[in-house]
């Protein structure tokens, strides 16, 4: 059976078909039409798809009556009275069988039957599906239990995007703008957060003060200093997230956790939660946003693992990969790019669409952010190879091959192409089977180099999706300069 998987219609729209239990296709639209957080699905990913196969069945990531219903409540009638669900399918051709799926259920689903783990505690943070903003599970085999669910309008994400707006950045677009922010000044107004917003705070309940969602900018503005208001709502987020794991890890006895919703987007926390040690291991699947649910709304619907061959999942740009050449250029101090092999499915470039870099060269952080018209504040990450990577950063878990974790550098005055303001760096660890021409290049780079680790950034210019095909990595070597491999 053909099942397509829809997260679509809200922000991030994204597609992932399976065959039973095995995801055989995964693309955010972005990447097909070039809006960057699109959230329509288009004609050519609806192409691709369909040269998988036509669907059995449609799974959707929400239930539209709910959402319309809390819309309308909210007082957001536009939003409520456009096209959902069956209406919005049919406009693109797809009139099979749809079954929907709450969106806290898709996001539980899609990090339990993604995970290594046959039982686990499951936390879901988000900004808000339906109505629910914060749900706790369990998950053993085919039953998925929900143990808590705290709703709209109390949210942690609708809080972060709020303060995302505050500071001038766009809100569910550029919180991990706000996180990066957050390393360089100081949480003085922590305390101020709670008080003004955080009405209660008894794990697992979450009571805010204000419905937040219309933003808040409003909010004291006789402050100024946006580093100093993203370190303080940062620590807020990271209070509030390890106090949901106390809770979790003292109400289900078990040493599995899984972490999904936008909120574990943010490495920072991610890593926080980590080193509690209340869980031996944590799982957080390559897309734990809403992007992520069309793979969740499967998950939700087959109930059972499912069989994923790694992030990469899209688009597949098929050329011979001049390795050798690549590592020459790296050697010289050269920034290159690599366009190759199947897409990344996720907010990351893990090598198949990426810039690379060595990351000792002195200027490599300003040439890249000005090839990127990034701020220059913006760090970049490292890739390392797997084995070596306890030697060069201190590590809050063992692998992280989908950079969603920061780690403190050893040595950052060696690295300044990766390091933060704050001596982290957001890892991917990697070893042969995650990518074997993207673990060719490091190797090499490493033999002759001595350095087991490159500057690994996504392959894009500012405003823009990561390239897809090849005609746009060829744009973007005439815009850039950098030569794609
Ligand atoms: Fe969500």
């Amino acid at each position: 059976m053909i099942i397509y998987g829809v997260s679509a219609n809200e922000h991030d729209a994204a597609l992932a078909v399976a065959r039973d239990n095995t995801i055989l296709f995964a693309s955010p639209a972005e990447r097909y039409s070039r809006l960057k957080n699109d959230r329509d699905l288009n004609v050519s990913l609806l192409r691709d798809a369909a040269a998988v196969g036509s669907p059995d069945l449609i799974v959707w990531y929400e239930k539209p009556f709910r959402k319309r219903l809390r819309k309308a409540l909210a007082g957001q009638y536009k939003d409520a009275l456009r096209a959902d669900g069956k209406r919005y399918l049919a406009k693109f051709g797809l009139t099979a069988p749809v079954r929907f799926f709450q969106h806290h259920e898709c996001h539980a689903a899609g990090g339990f039957y993604t995970s290594p783990f046959d039982e686990a505690a499951i936390l879901v943070v988000d900004a808000i599906g339906e109505w629910e903003t914060i749900s706790i599970w369990n998950g053993r085999g085919k039953k998925l239990t929900k143990i808590y669910a705290e709703v709209y309008p109390h949210s942690l994400g609708l809080l972060y995007s709020a303060f995302t707006q505050r500071i001038g950045l766009k809100p569910n677009q550029e919180e991990y703008i706000l996180m990066g922010m957050a390393a360089f000044g100081q949480p003085r107004y922590a305390d101020q957060i709670y008080q003004d917003f955080i009405e209660r705070f008894e794990p697992p309940h979450l009571t805010l003060r204000y419905n937040v969602h219309r933003g808040i900018r409003w909010w004291r503005p006789d402050l100024k200093n946006d580093f100093d208001i993203a370190t303080s709502v940062q620590k807020v987020t990271e209070d509030i997230l390890k106090g949901l794991a106390r809770w979790i890890a003292d109400t289900i006895p078990l040493k599995e956790f899984v972490f999904g919703g936008g909120v574990a987007l943010n490495c920072v926390a991610n890593s926080a939660l980590a080193r509690l040690g209340y869980f031996k291991d944590i799982w957080i699947a390559p897309d734990p946003g809403d992007a992520g649910s069309c793979i969740g709304a499967i998950a939700a619907h087959v109930r059972e693992r499912l069989e994923v061959p790694g992030p990469y999942l899209g688009y597949e740009i098929r050329r011979a990969f001049d390795w050798e050449g690549a590592v020459s250029a790296l050697l010289a101090g050269q920034v290159i790019g690599i366009a190759n092999g199947r897409a990344e499915f996720g907010p990351r470039a893990l090598g198949n669409r990426s810039i690379l870099a060595d990351p000792r060269v002195r200027d490599i952080k300003e040439r890249v952010n000005t090839i990127k018209g990034r701020e220059q504040f913006r760090p970049f990450a490292p890739v390392i190879l797997a084995e070596l990577a306890p030697d060069y950063f201190d590590m809050p878990v063992p692998t992280s091959p989908y950079m969603q974790f920061v780690a403190k550098i050893r040595d950052p005055a060696r690295f300044p192409g990766i390091s933060h303001h704050d001596g982290t760096a957001r890892v991917q660890t990697l070893r042969f089977e995650d990518n074997p021409n993207l673990h060719a290049v490091l190797t090499r780079f490493y033999q002759r180099s001595g350095c087991p680790m490159l500057l690994n950034t996504s392959l894009n210019v500012k405003g823009e999706p990561l390239i897809n095909d090849w005609t746009d990595a060829v744009r973007f070597e005439k815009l850039s300069g950098i030569k794609v491999y």
